[in-house]
């Protein structure tokens, strides 16, 4: 049985998952492809195929001793055994097409795509949110990122040319479509990731739960503007921007839906610069390499938005650019990027496209 498990782009919505908002995410393209088949042996057999990396785990088995993407199997293994799921004598093997550290969440590709393969395979019922949250949970437990629900759920709910309206505090979402024809998502990918990604994230993620427990608030969600405003006095300056910055970036999602409705590309391209000034300049998860490229592209013909995409401190940007301006604006972008930080940045362009599914059903 093959399984196809894509990446992910974000139009807007950036750090709200966890604070119980809104997020636009889409599935693409581009991701992990999972090969699954019986062998009978005792274990379970993983072949990392692009890099020429295996395990093998037996139940019970204990978690590798660094952080790989040994780290998820095991995980999962774990959490599933723990289920009562009996994984023994299966070989899974992958390849991805998916730059890895880029922002398009190749790890919750891999974490969903590993648990998809294996309850589909074993025609275990479970659904496709609860596969997210299990994804999720594995990040939270072994991994040690405190990840919002975003990357699992848009990787296994993806529709083709539609975009997902997801709210975090219900887990339900609902399908925007997005297939302009003269607009393109353009990523550009800076290829570089700052170490401190992972404490960061954590750390903005508890700064937003001590603003919204200042308020007796069990999220962020339920807080509004003039109760965070009437409040300040009581935050430290750093909390409090950046509880605003939440609030903004909630209504930004709501804005931007609003602009696709009405097909205003214009507005929504200014939602996504509003939304990098605030990630950059409030919420501080940007870098130097993405605010270069980000600002480069928003002053560019034939750019209609442009920002970071994702956790931040590297990773790509998502530019909504013009179609017939595409290949230029790539060029342009690229040489720039070359000349202020000597790094040949890769691009991408973003098809929208189908959640986690089967390929073929070939048992062998
Ligand atoms: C990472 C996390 C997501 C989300 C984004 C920021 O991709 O995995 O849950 O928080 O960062 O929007």
């Amino acid at each position: 049985m093959k399984i196809f498990s894509p990446g992910r782009i974000n139009l807007i919505g950036e750090h709200t998952d966890y604070n119980n908002g809104f997020v636009l995410p889409a599935a693409i393209d581009k991701g992990i492809t999972f090969s699954v088949q019986r062998t009978g042996n005792k274990g379970i057999y993983i072949q990392a195929l692009d890099i020429d990396e295996s395990m093998i785990f037996q139940e019970g088995g204990t978690l590798p001793p660094s952080l790989s993407w040994k780290t998820f199997m095991a995980g999962i293994l774990l959490e599933l055994e723990n289920e009562g799921l009996d994984w023994n004598g299966l070989k899974v093997d992958f390849t991805s097409n998916l730059p890895i550290g880029s922002g398009m969440s190749s790890s919750a590709a891999l974490g969903c795509g590993f648990i998809f393969a294996l309850v589909k395979y074993l025609n275990h019922p479970m659904s496709r949110k609860a596969i997210a949250q299990l994804a999720q949970l594995v990040d939270h437990k072994y991994v040690g990122v405190r990840s919002g629900i975003m990357d699992q759920f848009a990787s296994l709910h993806g529709k083709k040319g539609q975009a997902i309206l997801l709210d975090c505090q219900s887990i339900e979402h609902q399908l925007i479509p997005f297939q302009p024809e003269d607009y393109t998502f353009l990523l550009v990918n800076t290829m570089v990731k700052h170490s401190l990604a992972e404490s960061a994230y954590n750390d903005r993620r508890a700064a937003c739960e001590k603003g919204a427990s200042l308020l007796g608030a069990n999220s962020l969600r339920t807080v509004n503007f003039e109760q965070l405003n009437e409040n300040k006095a009581i935050f430290e300056e750093d909390t409090f921007v950046k509880c605003q910055y939440v609030l903004e970036e909630n209504d930004r999602v709501k804005k931007a839906c609003q602009a696709l409705r009405a097909d205003d590309f214009i507005t929504f391209g200014q939602l996504m610069n509003a939304s990098h000034e605030g990630l950059s300049q409030a919420y501080q998860v940007s870098c130097e390499e993405l605010d270069f490229l980000a600002e480069t592209a928003q002053n560019l013909t034939g750019v209609l938005g442009a920002r970071m995409m994702g956790g931040g401190f590297g990773g790509c940007t998502i530019n909504l650019v013009k179609t017939s301006e595409l290949d230029l604006i790539k060029s342009t972008l690229i040489s720039a990027y070359k000349a202020k930080f000597g790094i040949e940045a890769e691009t991408y362009i973003a098809n929208i496209a189908e959640g986690t599914y089967v390929m073929d059903t070939d048992c062998d």
